[in-house]
């Protein structure tokens, strides 16, 4: 069984997004460049952006860290947001969730100009990825993607299945594989047979938030698995997949950790060198 793992493929496209940053400089005179904003204390959120900001660094993207208080009204965050839309010299506004309580992720989302949205979470910019015509697609699932083509498995005339329907990963995950001609089933908690549905997949992709829930059963023999999943246990970190009972029966998975993780944040470095390219100059 093939472990698709995505350390090499990870550093060579970091490696061409510094090259091309360092274009960027000399031909604009400035950096691309990231806003990262975290509103409240969580841990978890807390390790995740300063990931985000330690990448930007390691290839040469300018990235602000914006950090407020639980208790951070709608009025300041909108006015903060706003002002990063009026800056050119920001290309990328990333708002990490969750946000707390008092906050609709989805209002705050709204504020953020379409065209500095490297999460692609922006309703413009989900309706252009809809429509067959993204200017940035989704992180997590763009990651999925490249990983399928830098092992060479083909995605055209397949059968792949998604298990998850979230407009962060099942949904988007979905229609980058229907652009690669794949014929897509989208699978949720509601599937009356979730068995009878994955074992017909020759590709499948699972980001279901439920640690190992994919076994040797649900898999067709000689398909190609993608976890998405990541779950903290006491024993280390798992996926939504059971890795060890798919060997000898599926052709390849991806671990997790090492797997579709680190291609997330790659992605999210090449959005915004994307939009940086894309959009400038920018009034
Ligand atoms: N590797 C990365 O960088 C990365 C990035 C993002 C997320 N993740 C991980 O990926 C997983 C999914 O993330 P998410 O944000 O998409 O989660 P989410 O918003 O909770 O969505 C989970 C989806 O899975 C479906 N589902 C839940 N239990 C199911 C079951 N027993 N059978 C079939 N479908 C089921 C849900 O169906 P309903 O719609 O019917 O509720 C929902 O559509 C999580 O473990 C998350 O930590 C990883």
């Amino acid at each position: 069984m093939m472990i698709l793992k995505s350390q090499e493929l990870s550093r060579a496209l970091r490696a061409q997004i510094k090259e091309r940053a360092a274009l960027f400089r000399q031909s604009k005179g400035r950096s691309p460049s990231l806003a990262v904003i975290l509103v409240g204390q969580d841990p978890a959120s807390q390790v995740y952006v300063r990931n985000k900001v330690a990448a930007c660094e390691e290839v040469g993207f300018k990235s602000a860290h914006h950090e407020l208080p639980e208790n951070t009204d709608k009025a300041e965050l909108r006015s903060l947001i706003e002002g990063l839309n009026a800056d050119p010299t920001v290309d990328g506004i990333l708002v990490q969730l969750p946000l707390p309580k008092h906050l609709s992720s989805d209002e705050v989302i709204s504020w953020i100009s379409p065209s500095k949205d490297p999460d692609a979470l922006t309703v413009e910019n989900q309706g252009l990825l809809f429509v067959g015509r993204p200017r940035v697609a989704p992180c997590t699932p763009s990651g999925v993607i490249e990983l399928l083509k830098h092992y060479k498995i083909s995605m055209a005339g397949k059968n792949a299945v998604v298990i998850g329907r979230s407009q962060i990963v099942g949904k988007p995950m979905a229609q980058l594989l229907l652009m690669e001609n794949a014929t897509v089933t989208i699978a949720h908690s509601k599937t009356a047979d979730l068995q009878a549905v994955t074992s017909q997949a020759d590709i499948l992709v699972v980001a279901a938030g439920r640690p190992k829930m994919i076994q040797s059963q649900h898999v067709k023999k000689g398909a190609v698995v993608i976890d998405v999943g990541i779950h903290r246990t006491a024993t280390g970190l798992c996926g939504d997949v059971d890795l060890e009972s798919l060997a000898g029966h599926a052709l390849a998975v991806s671990p997790v950790p090492g797997g579709v993780g680190p291609m997330t944040i790659t992605m999210l470095l090449m959005n915004t060198l994307k939009l940086a390219e894309s959009s400038f100059p920018r009034g």
